[in-house]
């Protein structure tokens, strides 16, 4: 069976102490897990919570973003090099909030996923539609060409290091979920497309994580479903017991 991965996305919240706190109440309560579980934290604390999490079985580090240059005089940015490093193993890129308030165009978030398998970490792609896309029946070729533009220039080994999060921009921190059919069908369609462009083989292998208000109470029926391998999660993810009962939702 493919990968299962639940990551959590701590997004731009938690003080260093809070972050602390939070990773050992999740790495007490998540004992075993059917998959990978991520902590994407901000960027101060990676180092210290990654040193935290090292020797914890399931565990993995990721960043929230990178640069997508290799080095140089960019002020205030973090390259991929840096992120691996202190030990990181995934980025999350594409992250509609990066898309939306920092204008993160799918030609910029290309780069982005360059230099992050050039370091040897995997990229969490996101991808998802707006409500008004959504409205008039057009969110697979706006997911589809998200993945087209920002992924698919990639040779079958890298692709394979690929992780895939479908986040539809009107479940976010909205409490509007979607439903797990919706979920379903846009991970098939998802499925489909990597299977024409790197074959069965690599589309089978690609895990495809559902976000958007995912939470202890629907995972596990989103988690049912066949293309859905695990969540990409937000604000359940600051709160220990909703995050271990997530992980636990793995199928
Ligand atoms: P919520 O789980 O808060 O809706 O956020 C989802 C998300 O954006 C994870 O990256």
């Amino acid at each position: 069976m493919r990968q299962q991965i639940v990551a959590g996305n701590w997004k731009m919240n938690k003080t260093l102490e809070e972050g602390i706190e939070l990773t050992r109440a999740i790495v007490e309560k998540v004992e075993k897990a059917n998959g990978l579980v991520v902590i994407a934290p901000p960027f101060p604390y990676l180092r210290d919570l990654g040193n935290m999490l090292k020797g914890h079985k399931h565990f993995h580090l990721a960043a929230q973003n990178c640069h997508q240059e290799e080095k140089g005089a960019y002020t205030g940015e973090v390259s991929a090099e840096m992120l691996a490093s202190v030990g990181c193993e995934f980025v999350i890129i594409g992250h509609s909030e990066r898309r939306q308030y920092f204008n993160e165009m799918n030609d910029v978030l290309a780069a982005k996923v360059n230099v992050t398998l050039a370091r040897g970490m995997r990229p969490i792609f996101c991808c998802g539609e707006p409500l008004d896309i959504r409205a008039v029946n057009m969110h697979d070729g706006y997911v589809a060409q998200q993945l087209i533009e920002g992924l698919f220039h990639l040779n079958e080994d890298d692709f394979r290091n690929v992780v895939i999060a479908y986040e539809p921009i009107w479940a976010i921190g909205t409490g509007l979920t979607a439903s797990s059919q919706q979920a379903q069908d846009m991970h098939e369609s998802i499925r489909a497309l990597v299977s024409e462009k790197y074959g069965k083989t690599v589309a089978d292998l690609t895990p495809i994580l559902y976000g958007g208000s995912c939470n202890a109470q629907n995972a596990s029926e989103l988690f049912s479903r066949p293309d859905v391998d695990g969540g990409l999660i937000g604000g359940a993810a600051l709160k220990s017991d909703d995050f271990a009962a997530i992980v636990a939702a793995l199928k």
